[in-house]
């Protein structure tokens, strides 16, 4: 069936969540983070998706800011930055404030153009979502915002890719769905979406039961592959 409603992952997908610590050692204030910003950011975004998976499993659902938080403190205990709160203040500050990837306003002013339905399906928190997208400049460009907050689980829960259908009233093969994360996109491939997986970084596929129908190494081509 043809595809009638793009649907895409926020962080990391559409915005940039290495920008935050990139942003911040570049700040007069943090030259210690100069060296490490890298690493810091690795560990905070691993630690933030793991604890996501980990309340899923525990059935003690936090908000996305919670595990956002938590997962920046164990980060910056890993790399020896505890000890400053000014830091810390400052990349939260800055999630709040993602720049988009180059590519993403011209890819979905094409979407719009071709007629389709276009969304974020996060994780995020309805408020971070809602600073990340007007920071971005890209509402008018979005159909939707969707939060994992209105059913109160994380993905790849199949309650969350439930939310794609209920708003727009479409089958399952008529979404492609879009993301960064490998687990995000073989998830939601199970669940009966044509993905695409968007792998900036030349990672190995995800070993689980599913495959994402196309990988990607920026969003450039999304619209020529919803349109195909
Ligand atoms: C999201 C995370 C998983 O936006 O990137 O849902």
């Amino acid at each position: 069936m043809a595809i009638s409603t793009c649907i895409f992952d926020a962080y990391g997908t559409l915005f940039d969540v290495t920008a935050a610590a990139r942003q911040a050692a570049g700040e007069p204030e943090f030259p210690h983070l100069i060296d490490n910003w890298a690493e810091l950011a690795n560990h905070w975004r691993l630690k933030q998706l793991q604890y996501t998976w980990l309340r899923v499993i525990t059935n003690s659902h936090a908000d996305f800011w919670q595990v956002t938080q938590d997962g920046l403190d164990w980060a910056m205990e890993a790399t020896g930055l505890s000890g400053d709160p000014q830091l810390r203040k400052r990349l939260l500050d800055l999630y709040w404030q993602l720049q988009a990837y180059d590519e993403v306003p011209q890819m979905l002013r094409a979407l719009k153009t071709a007629g389709l339905q276009t969304a974020i399906l996060s994780n995020g928190s309805p408020e971070m979502l809602d600073g990340a997208v007007q920071s971005a400049g890209v509402g008018d460009l979005l159909d939707d915002v969707l939060s994992v907050e209105s059913v109160g689980v994380f993905k790849p829960d199949p309650q969350v890719y439930d939310l794609v259908g209920k708003r727009f009233g479409c089958q399952r093969d008529e979404v492609l769905f879009v993301s960064s994360n490998g687990w995000d996109a073989a998830g939601a491939a199970g669940y009966g979406f044509t993905t695409a997986w968007v792998n900036r970084s030349g990672e190995p596929m995800d070993r689980l039961p599913w495959r994402p129908h196309h990988v990607l190494r920026d969003l450039a081509s999304i619209p020529d592959l919803a349109g195909g």
